[in-house]
């Protein structure tokens, strides 16, 4: 599986621990950016992943920056992203299994290194359930994104 990573200045730190994390877990991990601590804007590093698994290159994706929110709020103007934020192990496993998430979303300035790397496996160690409600509302979802999109 291709996972692709993303983070801002304020996510550098921690992206570095994780791609070496999801690397020995046997993920192959594209990485696209930023490579220091110096000031960015975190949407360009959002619309490089998202576009890393628009065009099918990429299944899931992580993107870091201080709080993991302007990640996944920038993330979630793609039409067929479903980034979430995370800061708990629990939210990041549910919203692979019922939302079929395709970002997870954190903040550097939220969590640790330790929870980071838990958050990470939760997401990507679980499945998205694809049946009953669970698939309604997905479809709901994508059905707001087609007339948004189109309206625009
Ligand atoms: C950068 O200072 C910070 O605003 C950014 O990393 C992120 O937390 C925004 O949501």
């Amino acid at each position: 599986m291709n996972i692709v990573i993303g983070c801002d200045h304020a996510g550098f730190a921690i992206k570095t621990a994780v791609i070496e994390h999801i690397k020995e877990k046997g993920y192959n991990c594209i990485d696209v950016g930023t490579n220091s601590e110096d000031s960015c804007h975190y949407p360009v590093y959002a619309h490089a992943a998202c576009e890393k698994i628009l065009s099918g290159e990429c299944q899931l994706g992580i993107l870091i920056c201080g709080t993991g929110i302007g990640m996944s709020i920038a993330a979630n103007k793609h039409d067929g992203i479903r980034a979430a934020c995370c800061s708990d192990t629990f939210s990041a496993r549910l919203t692979r299994e019922h939302n079929d998430a395709n970002i997870l979303c954190f903040g550097e300035r939220v969590v640790g290194v330790g929870l980071a790397l838990d958050l990470v496996d939760a997401f990507l160690g679980a499945e998205y359930l694809n049946s009953g409600n669970h698939v309604t509302r997905v479809e709901m979802i994508s059905e707001i994104e087609k007339n948004c999109f189109a309206a625009n």
